[in-house]
């Protein structure tokens, strides 16, 4: 049996030496892991997130000799998006690689237990960072007729207790498809990784500030026993199992896919 990636392997290649690489969601969790991953492969970076806890991580990139930018924004809005690209160009000159990984549901619990509300919350935080982010870059990856989007999708297009969150990685793989089939002709490549659960440590920045009932709790548990029995694998994945895929599909390696949605969850298809 092969070693499990882990999100601190030494890489000895270096594949984004050169490259300019937007990270979205990048303070805590897998953008973390892909801002680290990126620098010690020589990228350039810009990291972005809405907590100024990004700035730490840009300092741990920086101390693997990467450039690094930080955009502390919303990127609920149009504006926080095209802040973030606008940054990257007037610091790097170009954007070669995006990855969009902001998302992750708010709550976890029945549908019909959903306000109104917080279904427009979880649409708004797991569906439009992708799409104004996709916006703001698109024009200058046509104009240099070049580009690689990645977005973070989830397993959780067939999961319980986090329907509104479901249907916005739905669609996210949708505009990946789509989008990939409207710019392969200026040679962007767009495609997306099914995230499955992924073990991380506490999250510093929560996706919810509110404690959790204990009925809530059972029903997170509810959301962590589906995903364990969906995955033929019957485990959770690791931070670095992730990036390794994401960084993958980024890179050059993966310059003849394009509109894939790629699953990493342990055999789970989403
Ligand atoms: N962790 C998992 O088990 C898992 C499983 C499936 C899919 N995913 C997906 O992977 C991605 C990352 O997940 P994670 O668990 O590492 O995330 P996380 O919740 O730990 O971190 C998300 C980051 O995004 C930032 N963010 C949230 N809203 C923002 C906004 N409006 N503007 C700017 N930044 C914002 C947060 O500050 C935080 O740093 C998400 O798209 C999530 O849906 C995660």
């Amino acid at each position: 049996m092969t070693d499990r990636m882990t999100y601190e392997t030494e890489s000895r290649r270096e594949r984004f030496r050169g490259k300019v690489v937007i990270v979205t969601g990048a303070a805590q969790g897998i953008g973390r892991g892909v801002a680290l991953a990126a620098a010690r492969e020589g990228a350039q970076l810009v990291l972005a997130d809405r907590a100024g806890l990004v700035a730490e991580v840009a300092a741990e990139c920086a101390e693997l000799k990467a450039q690094v930018a930080v955009v502390q924004s919303d990127l609920e809005t149009y504006a926080g998006a095209v802040a973030v690209v606008d940054r990257a160009l007037a610091e790097f000159g170009r954007v070669d690689v995006l990855v969009n990984n902001v998302g992750g549901t708010i709550w976890a619990k029945p549908y019909q237990e959903y306000e109104e509300e917080q279904i427009e919350a979880e649409i708004r935080r797991s569906l439009f960072p992708t799409l104004w982010c996709c916006r703001a870059v698109l024009p200058s990856m046509i104009e240099r007729r070049s580009g690689s989007i990645v977005n973070i999708s989830s397993i959780a297009t067939r999961g319980i207790y986090r329907i509104p969150y479901s249907a916005a990685k739905g669609g996210i793989n949708a505009l990946t498809a789509s989008l990939a089939l409207e710019h392969a002709q200026d040679g962007i490549r767009v495609n997306a990784v099914a995230t499955g659960g992924t073990e991380a440590p506490p999250r510093v920045v929560p996706r919810n500030p509110q404690p959790l009932s204990a009925q809530e709790q059972a029903w997170y548990q509810g959301i962590v026993d589906q995903t364990i029995a969906s995955s033929p694998m019957h485990r959770y994945g690791t931070i670095g199992e992730q990036v390794g895929a994401i960084l993958f599909l980024a890179s050059d390696e993966a310059s003849y896919i394009t509109g894939s949605v790629l699953p990493v969850g342990g055999g789970d298809q989403g």
